[in-house]
């Protein structure tokens, strides 16, 4: 199962085994970690889940689709690492996944 490191904005890291086929914010939300709102449930339309992925994990997952680059380009903090974790597929195949919760200025 792959596992995921979350590193929270106080620096705390939290590692959790994410069952594939499941995202990355529902590996944060499922376990009660802070920091990952996800108010809009996973529907790519919030950006309460804005992450950084760590350079080693992002060869891991698909390239953003245009409703998720859109929402990024508008987000606090945004980065050329930036991802929104709902949109962040595990796959059988994913190795250690390392993301790091963007802090919202909200
Ligand atoms: S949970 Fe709303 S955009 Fe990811």
């Amino acid at each position: 199962m792959p596992k995921v490191a979350y590193v929270l904005p106080d620096g705390a890291v939290h590692e959790v085994d994410v069952p594939s086929g499941q995202s990355v914010m529902d590996g944060s939300v499922r376990n009660n970690l802070p920091g990952i709102i996800a108010e809009c449930g996973g529907s790519c339309s919030c950006a309460t889940c804005h992450v950084y992925v760590d350079e080693a994990s992002r060869a891991q997952f698909d390239e953003p689709s245009d409703d998720e680059r859109e929402l990024l380009e508008f987000a606090d903090g945004a980065r050329p690492a930036s991802r929104l974790a709902c949109q962040l597929i595990l796959s059988a195949s994913c190795a250690a996944v390392r993301v790091t919760v963007a802090v919202s200025d909200d």
